[in-house]
């Protein structure tokens, strides 16, 4: 592969589904109407959308030397994703995830993070030429800050951009972290958690003063807002779909948005890309497996052009 022009440091997962009725309550056994199993996790489901978006993209992730480990590589391997930075952790079992959805489409997560706890610093020195070649680097928090940390640090250095995706919402938030983040992906949920602000927009004024260049602000079924500094804010609405399954929506956005703002360096073409790929996550069951191709989502866009 030439040089990538998105490089993930995040995540794998095998994401077990179940289909609920609803959501359980604390306490409240329900039983599963349908079980499904298909490839996930935050950074692996970003970096496959911006591949079948057309960007080249590398993966530096940690799996296990499991099966599971074996499909991470077989679903990079399909998506053109170079993963010859990501290693293999021969005592932890690949990531797991639990993901309910409910008859709503509206999802609940709980991540094993097995084999993706073990991704360090380390790893991510062996992907310094990749990291330093490429146009945008994208973490997300499934993984030790410490090693997306010092991809950010590898990125500053060669002047590439940094990208995070402030998820699962943290309890706390890393100052460094932040002011190494070029920028920075959040929903409601994780504006929230970063700022203790309810109003999510405002969240995101808030966080704009802590990183480089942009706050992205995903609102699900209200679209997203784009902040920059010394700009008006730009709000775009979502597309109208049949949801199925929210899954990795937001997954989809980012890596389409990545996708898009690495090629062109345009923001606004990238939040439109962003909410096709999202709109059409939103569409099939599961996360990878529901994610369109750059032909799909370019004819959902077309009457926009
Ligand atoms: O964002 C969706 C993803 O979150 C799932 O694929 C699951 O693996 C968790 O990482």
């Amino acid at each position: 592969m030439t040089a990538p022009e998105i490089v993930v440091v995040g995540s794998y997962n095998r994401d077990v589904v179940l289909v609920v009725a609803h959501l359980p309550a604390p306490g409240e056994t329900c039983l599963g109407l349908d079980r499904r199993e298909s490839p996930g996790g935050k950074g692996s489901n970003q970096a496959v959308q911006a591949a079948r978006c057309g960007a080249r993209v590398a993966m530096v992730a940690a799996i296990g030397t499991d099966a599971a480990g074996d499909d991470a590589l077989k679903v990079w391997a399909a998506a053109g994703i170079d993963a010859t930075a990501s290693p293999r952790i021969a005592d932890h079992g690949t990531g797991m995830a639990v993901i309910l959805v409910d008859a709503k489409a509206e999802n609940s997560i709980v991540v094993d993070p097995g084999a993706n706890a073990q991704l360090g610093p380390f790893h991510v020195d062996g992907a310094v030429p990749l990291i330093a070649s490429a146009k945008l680097v994208l973490g997300q928090l499934e993984t030790p800050v410490a090693a997306t940390k010092r991809a950010f640090e590898i990125a500053r250095e060669a002047g590439v951009l940094t990208a995070l995706n402030a998820a699962p919402a943290p309890d706390a938030m890393d100052g460094e972290m932040l002011a190494l983040t070029d920028i920075l992906f959040v929903n409601e949920i994780e504006a929230l958690a970063l700022t203790g602000q309810a109003d999510p927009v405002a969240a995101g004024g808030t966080l704009l003063a802590k990183v480089g260049v942009a706050v992205v602000v995903t609102l699900g079924k209200e679209g997203a807002v784009l902040l920059r500094r010394d700009q008006a804010p730009l709000a775009r609405p979502a597309h109208r779909i049949e949801a199925v399954d929210t899954t990795g929506a937001g997954d989809a956005f980012i890596g389409a948005f990545a996708a898009s703002l690495a090629r062109s360096g345009d923001f606004a073409r990238a939040m439109a890309w962003g909410l096709g790929a999202g709109a059409l996550a939103c569409t099939a069951m599961g996360a990878v497996t529901s994610f369109a191709d750059e032909t799909r989502i370019a004819r959902l866009l077309a009457p926009q052009a």
